[in-house]
């Protein structure tokens, strides 16, 4: 299997971030959920993973952030392998996770707890949620805030421990679209803001337009037990446009993959 990209350019830049080898999971102890994945991140990526519902992405990403062991197989950063939850992989869940009897900054800054002294934690929890877009916010209750405003209160969270790697896990999907699309448009540029350690992000996602306008690379999911069956590298322009034809050829190229064999 070799990485395709439309324009027919195959070179993919800069050091290796996360990566997997051989990995494999079995809730069960017999049948395996997924089995040999080996993928790979490269530094200021954003790397998609897709696939059909079951194929075992969450599960994917939950082995990666080391939260679940590997049934087989190994997970390194910076060529380190990773054997417990690391600070340095942080996970975003699709599912908005706020302490409602928290203001803003106090959700962020539990990542620092114990670790830094608080006035540190709390201006480094006052930065992030600047960066998501709240300044004005920060003594809010999420019981004040929309759906969109506490997934971003979830992100600086994720980033207020100084990831290199932020895993997300269909992080707009119980947004509106409106909400969603105006995160989407901006989450590129808030994870890969200088001021972040952030090297590279995986996100799962069902939305082909959603993965088009955001990664580097994709990697597609599919079998039984799963495995990598594609990997597309999107080489466009930032900011993408929906307009630019190519734009449509990656979706179209990501859902005829995604598509059951016979009918393709
Ligand atoms: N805690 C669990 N115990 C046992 N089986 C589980 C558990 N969590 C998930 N599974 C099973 O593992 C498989 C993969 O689930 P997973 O949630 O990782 O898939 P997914 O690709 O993320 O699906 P979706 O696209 O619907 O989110 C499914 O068959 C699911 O039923
Ligand atoms: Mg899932």
């Amino acid at each position: 299997m070799s990485t395709q990209a439309l324009n027919g350019s195959n070179e993919t830049i800069g050091e290796v971030q996360l990566e997997c080898k051989d990995l494999g999971y079995s809730y069960s102890g017999s049948s395996f959920i997924f089995k040999d994945i080996n993928l790979k991140t490269y530094t200021d990526e954003l790397v998609a993973i897709v696939g059909p519902s079951g194929t075992g992405k969450s599960t994917l990403l939950r082995v990666l952030g080391n939260l679940i062991p590997p049934t087989t197989g190994h997970v390194f950063l910076n060529g380190t392998e990773v054997k417990s939850p690391s600070p340095k992989i942080s996970l975003v869940h699709q599912s908005i996770a706020t302490f409602p009897w928290m203001t803003a900054v106090d959700n962020v800054k539990i990542v620092l707890r114990g670790k830094i002294e608080d006035k540190e934690a709390t201006e480094i929890a006052k930065n992030m949620i600047g960066l998501v877009g709240l300044r004005g916010y920060e003594e809010s209750y999420p019981k004040e805030m929309s759906g969109g405003m506490r997934q971003r209160i979830a992100i600086a969270r994720a980033l207020a421990a100084s990831p290199t790697i932020m895993l997300m896990d269909e992080p707009f999907v119980h947004l509106d679209e409106l909400t969603a699309n105006s995160l989407r448009s901006e989450i590129y540029s808030i994870v890969f803001n200088p001021v972040n350690e952030l090297k590279s992000v995986v996100l799962v996602s069902h939305n082909l337009h959603e993965v088009v306008q955001l990664a580097d690379r994709v990697y597609v999911m599919g079998g039984s037990p799963a495995g990598i069956i594609d990997e597309i590298k999107i080489d466009l322009p930032r900011p993408r446009s929906e307009e630019e034809p190519l734009f449509y050829e990656y979706v179209k190229m990501l859902y005829k993959d995604l598509m059951p064999k016979e009918t393709k």
